[in-house]
């Protein structure tokens, strides 16, 4: 893997770091000299997974911190901050990555608690972070990536709920981007178009079912790689994008272009 991006001195949190696009871009400020790493997720096994890719790349033991945490769950976020700045004493860069999909439309009898559910950890828990990151943030004048998706910027049918949870999710990056940039916070966010991780089987679908309806519905005529996001994250965070905030980067293979 080739570091183009030095993030010597920084301090990144990823959530989301135990599989697909959080491993990967974990990965990815592994190689890109970060000075420490936060690897959150609740499946310590895999985090520990990802945590011996990083070493591969060169990031030593002690500058990684695996947080095996439900982010949803009360007090985390708090939990999840306090750990971080107690063991690298700043924070340079905030990944919010973890979510989750699934299928719901208004017919759907279970509407509710899955509202609450998809809520809670996709919306909720990236606004309490984030907001616990801010005064961090602001000390290292660093920056915030989030993961959204196409479905905040068009309608996906049968995906209700999460297609709400991304809107909100764009919408948090426009707000806190301005509300932050004369603090010279920078906010942004990456939104991807199907993406070949494990996210789509947890939703219920089949992988093959999944890399055919992408193949049909992207401009480019295939589903996308966690590292092809990875990279428009790593883009964003570092000082290539110095001058960019507030925005909503499709990573979609053109598929945006079809959804007028
Ligand atoms: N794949 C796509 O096609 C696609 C497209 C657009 C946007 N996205 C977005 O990309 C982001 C990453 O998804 P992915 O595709 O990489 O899926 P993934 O492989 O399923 O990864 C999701 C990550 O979120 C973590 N997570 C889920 N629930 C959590 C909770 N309650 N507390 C803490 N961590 C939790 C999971 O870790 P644990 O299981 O260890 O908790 C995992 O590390 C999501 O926000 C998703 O909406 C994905």
């Amino acid at each position: 893997m080739s570091a183009s991006y030095c993030f010597e001195g920084r301090v990144v949190l990823v959530t989301g770091a135990s599989s697909g696009i959080g491993a990967e871009t974990a990965i990815h400020f592994a190689a890109a000299s970060c000075d420490g790493l936060a690897l959150i997720g609740r499946d310590k096994d895999r985090l520990e997974e990802v945590s011996i890719k990083c070493q591969t790349q060169g990031l030593a033991i002690e500058k990684i911190l695996i947080i095996s945490e439900d982010l949803a769950s009360d007090g985390a976020p708090g939990r999840i901050m306090d750990a971080v700045i107690q063991k690298f004493g700043k924070l340079n860069i905030l990944i919010n990555n973890a979510g989750q999909g699934g299928m719901t439309s208004l017919a759907d009898p279970e509407l509710s608690q899955k509202f609450d559910h998809l809520y809670s950890l996709n919306v909720r828990a990236t606004l309490l972070l984030s907001q616990l990151a801010v005064p961090h943030l602001i000390e290292t004048k660093g920056n915030i990536v989030t993961v959204s998706s196409i479905c905040a910027k068009a309608a996906v049918p049968n995906m209700l709920v999460y297609n709400l949870t991304k809107a909100a999710l764009d919408y948090f990056t426009e707000s806190a981007a301005r509300c932050l940039a004369t603090k010279q916070v920078r906010v942004n966010s990456v939104n991807p178009g199907s993406i070949a991780t494990p996210l789509h089987t947890r939703a219920g679908r089949e992988e093959k079912v999944v890399r055919e309806l992408a193949r049909r519905i992207h401009p480019l005529g295939r589903i996308g790689e966690s590292e092809e996001v990875s990279r428009a994250i790593l883009f964003l965070a570092s000082d290539h994008a110095s001058f960019t905030t507030g925005e909503t980067l499709s990573v979609d293979g053109g598929r945006f272009l079809l959804c007028p």
